[in-house]
């Protein structure tokens, strides 16, 4: 009925090709078998305690039930810029360079939403995490895409970063006004060096465009490698923002809390824009949140060893099973290329026919862009003996090509 009402807007977004594997996974599951289920990063740990003890406390005072703020009460804003002052020796006005949002996928569509003209165009890397070009997309805009240069020990060849965002602007018009970046990234788990950021600040001075940078997974590092912030460039605030998210640091995906920083032109038009669109998160989450970033931070640490180990246990096994993959110093994924042997395949049959032929589900790198093709994501969110479990499926099902020989 009534086809000529039509929603140009949502016409603008892909079939989500997880959504295809996500419904085969049902599928199986509906049908007796034991998926072993590495395809969302969603944390399997639990909230730690002193966190869901203080949303308790906090959900008794009656006083915490009504709307609360939009950008954040102004306790938790506090809490963010102290964060950033210890951890990266920042400076942050939480009046007015600091926003809290309801995770941070809703920060990146309702900043998109604010900042985006019709035409506008961002440059994203590909493969990316997927709301970070949708975003803009939704909002009227257009993506101009490049190809995430990383070796095999997943680390950003910079200089060839540059040269292609250095092409990237002079093939784009209109110029691009926002490039979106994202380290450690999702999903190659890929990761740059403090210097990354001294030259994108300046090239964004030089260009005349913001930045959105994405420190999702900041924590989550191993071997010695922290997490560069762009605002510790000197003079980043005049171009950059930056987003951090409690979903994986503190296992809190489920209670949507996140936040950006810095900026104030940008960081104000996302308060104004959410000022209009919502009435703030339920205010214990907030203030449990603020207990997350000031209290105690022996669970990050406990949190990041596990996705180490089970980074070593999947390493192991994997290459026991006939399928190499190299140690990354980042998130709680891995970006496994395809066997030469299966990737003729391309990554989504290959993700379906694993799914259905060795039961386990895996993100398929095309979900994130072309350029993820060749490749599937784990998040290590299942224990060592279903990790090992899975390795046993992978090498029977392996046998089916002709894989010896390859790497
Ligand atoms: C890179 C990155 N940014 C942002 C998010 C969104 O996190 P949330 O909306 O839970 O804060 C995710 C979630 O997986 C992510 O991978």
């Amino acid at each position: 009925m009534f086809d000529e009402i039509q929603f140009d807007r949502i016409k603008r977004l892909p079939k989500y090709v997880f959504a295809e594997v996500n419904e085969l996974k049902m599928a199986r599951r509906r049908a007796g078998a034991d998926v072993i289920d590495f395809s969302m990063g969603n944390p399997d740990g639990d909230t730690p305690e002193h966190i869901r003890q203080k949303l308790i406390e906090s959900a008794q005072k009656t006083k915490t039930h009504g709307y609360s703020a939009s950008k954040g009460i102004p306790k938790l804003r506090q809490a963010i810029c102290d964060w950033y002052k210890r951890r990266y020796d920042v400076d942050l006005d939480p009046e007015t360079e600091a926003v809290a949002t309801m995770g941070s996928k809703e920060g990146y569509a309702h900043l998109a939403y604010a900042i985006t003209n019709p035409g506008d165009v961002v440059v994203v890397p590909d493969p990316t995490y997927p709301i970070h070009s949708y975003a803009f997309i939704l909002a009227g805009g257009n993506v101009q895409k490049m190809e995430l240069p990383f070796d095999e020990d997943y680390k950003v060849d910079e200089d060839l970063f540059f040269e292609r965002l250095e092409t990237a602007f002079h093939v784009s018009f209109p110029k691009p006004k926002y490039v979106v970046v994202n380290f450690p990234h999702n999903p190659t788990t890929a990761t740059v060096t403090p210097e990354f950021y001294t030259r994108i600040v300046e090239m964004a001075k030089r260009e005349r465009f913001y930045i959105i940078s994405d420190i999702a997974y900041g924590d989550l590092t191993f071997d010695g490698y922290k997490t560069p912030s762009i605002l510790s460039v000197p003079g980043a605030k005049d171009v950059a923002v930056e987003s951090f998210t409690l979903s994986k640091s503190y296992n809190m995906a489920g209670w949507r809390v996140g936040f950006f920083v810095g900026n104030a032109k940008l960081i104000g038009a996302l308060q104004k824009i959410k000022s209009w669109l919502d009435y703030g998160m339920f205010t214990p989450i907030q203030v449990a949140a603020t207990i997350a970033l000031n209290g105690d931070q022996t669970c990050v640490q406990e949190i990041t060893d596990k996705y180490d180990h089970r980074q070593d246990v999947l390493l192991e096994a994997f290459n026991r099973s006939g399928w190499p993959v190299r140690r990354n110093q980042s998130s709680m994924f891995v970006w496994a290329r395809i066997p030469e042997c299966a990737r003729h395949l391309g990554s989504l049959e290959f993700s379906k026919r694993l799914l259905v032929e060795a039961n386990v589900a895996v993100a398929p790198g095309i979900g994130f862009g072309d350029y993820g093709d060749e490749y599937v994501r784990l998040a290590l969110i299942e224990n060592d003996k279903r990790i090992r479990q899975a390795a046993k499926n992978i090498k029977n099902f392996l046998q089916q090509f002709d894989c010896k020989g390859s790497e």
